[in-house]
C-alpha cells in the first residue's frame, strides 16, 4: 500500500488565529453569531460521527441509500481520473463512490480535504488501505479556502456531499460554488448533495434529537473557545436551540444563555455579557428545492446533468457539468 500524503494548508496556528479574530468579531456582534467550522475538533467530529447514526439525523442515510443505488451510474456520467471531495470528514459514504468509480478504471488519484487533521488521517489511510490502486493525497483546509491548492493533471470530479454547502448564505454559496467552476475545466462534474426543504416535523428533530447528542455536539464549540482561547463558558448554563427559519429556508443552531452571565476569554483579553435568554448562533444548515438548487449552479456555470431523490423527497444528489 503507498502511504496517504497530507498537505496541510491550515496549521493549527492558523487555524488558532483564525478562531481569535473569529470570536472577537462573532462575539461582540449583535446578535452573536460563530461560524459552523469550529465545531469540528476531535471530539466534535466525534459526536458528528454520532450524529449520523441517530434515528432523527436522516441525511446521513438517505444519502448512503443514494449513494448506493446510483454510484455506478454517477460513475459513468463523470469518469474523473482525480476525484476531489470537499469536507471529507470520515470518508464513509465516499466509499460506494470510490468502489464504482476504480470498478470502471478510470480513477487514479483521490483527495479528500477536510478542516479536520484527525478527521482526514483516520479517513486518509483506511482508504489508502482499502483501495490499494488508487493514490490518496489529503488536503487539511477549510472548504472555502482550498480551491486553488486541488490538483489537476487528470480529468476531475469535485463532490460535495453530506448537505454541507447548506452551511453557506446564498451570497456565500455564489461565491463558493463559482470557485468550483472556476478552477475546473469545461466538462469537468461537481457531484453534490444537499438537503430538501421538507416538512419541519421531521426537519427540526434532525437537529434537536431526543438522545441530546446534536446539544453536546453545539455546546462542544463552547469547550473548543475554552480551549484554544482560554475562555472559561460554563457549559452548563447553555442550552441547545435548533429552529427552522421557514423564510430563509434553513435551520439554525444557536446556544441559549439560561441566566445572564459573563464569559472572560483570556487571549483576547476579552469580556463577553449575555443576557439571560440571549442566543449564540452557531450554524445555518439551508434546505434546498430542486430549482432553487439547479437555479443556483446554473448562475455558477454549471449544467445540472442528473438529479436523484429518494422516494420521501429529504435528499437530492445532483451532477452538474462545468459548461
Ligand atoms: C455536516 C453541515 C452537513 O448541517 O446537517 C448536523 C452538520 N449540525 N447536526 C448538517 C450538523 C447539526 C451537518 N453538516
Amino acid at each position: 500500500m503507498k502511504t496517504p500524503t497530507l498537505e496541510v494548508y491550515l496549521t493549527p496556528a492558523e487555524s488558532v488565529d483564525a478562531l481569535r479574530a473569529e470570536a472577537r468579531e462573532g462575539l461582540t456582534a449583535t446578535p452573536k453569531w460563530l461560524s459552523p467550522k469550529w465545531f469540528y475538533d476531535a471530539r466534535g467530529s466525534e459526536l458528528f460521527e454520532e450524529i449520523t447514526a441517530l434515528p432523527e439525523y436522516y441525511p446521513t442515510r438517505t444519502e448512503r441509500g443514494l449513494l448506493t443505488q446510483y454510484a455506478d451510474e454517477i460513475a459513468a456520467l463523470t469518469e474523473p481520473e482525480i476525484l476531489i471531495e470537499l469536507g471529507s470528514g470520515s470518508s464513509e459514504k465516499t466509499r460506494l463512490l470510490l468502489d464504482a468509480m476504480t470498478a470502471r478504471g478510470t480513477l487514479r488519484t483521490y483527495v479528500p480535504q477536510d478542516v479536520s487533521v484527525t478527521a482526514l488521517e483516520g479517513a486518509a489511510q483506511q482508504v489508502g488501505a482499502e483501495f490499494p490502486g488508487i493514490d490518496v493525497l489529503g488536503v487539511v483546509s477549510d472548504f472555502t479556502g482550498s480551491l486553488h491548492h486541488l490538483p489537476g493533471g487528470g480529468r476531475r470530479a469535485v463532490a460535495f456531499l453530506g448537505g454541507t454547502l447548506g452551511n453557506l448564505v446564498p451570497a456565500e454559496r455564489a461565491e463558493f460554488l463559482s470557485g468550483i467552476a472556476a478552477v475546473l475545466a469545461p466538462g469537468e462534474n461537481l457531484i453534490l448533495g444537499v438537503g430538501l426543504v421538507i416538512d419541519p416535523a421531521v426537519l427540526v428533530p434532525a437537529y434537536d434529537d431526543a438522545a441530546g447528542v446534536t446539544a453536546q455536539f453545539n455546546l462542544n464549540v463552547l469547550a473548543v473557545l475554552n480551549k484554544q482561547l482560554g475562555a472559561n463558558f460554563p457549559l452548563e448554563d447553555f442550552r441547545h436551540v435548533a429552529l427552522w427559519d421557514a423564510e430563509n429556508q434553513w435551520i439554525e443552531m444557536r446556544l441559549e444563555a439560561l441566566r445572564e452571565l459573563s464569559v472572560h476569554i483570556d487571549d483576547l483579553d476579552l469580556e463577553i455579557t449575555f443576557a439571560a435568554g440571549e442566543q449564540l448562533r452557531t450554524e445555518i444548515s439551508a434546505k434546498f428545492t430542486e430549482d432553487g438548487i439547479a437555479a443556483e449552479l446554473a448562475s455558477a456555470g454549471f449544467g445540472v446533468r442528473k438529479v436523484w431523490t429518494d422516494q420521501d423527497q429529504r435528499f437530492a444528489l445532483l451532477c452538474a457539468q462545468r459548461a
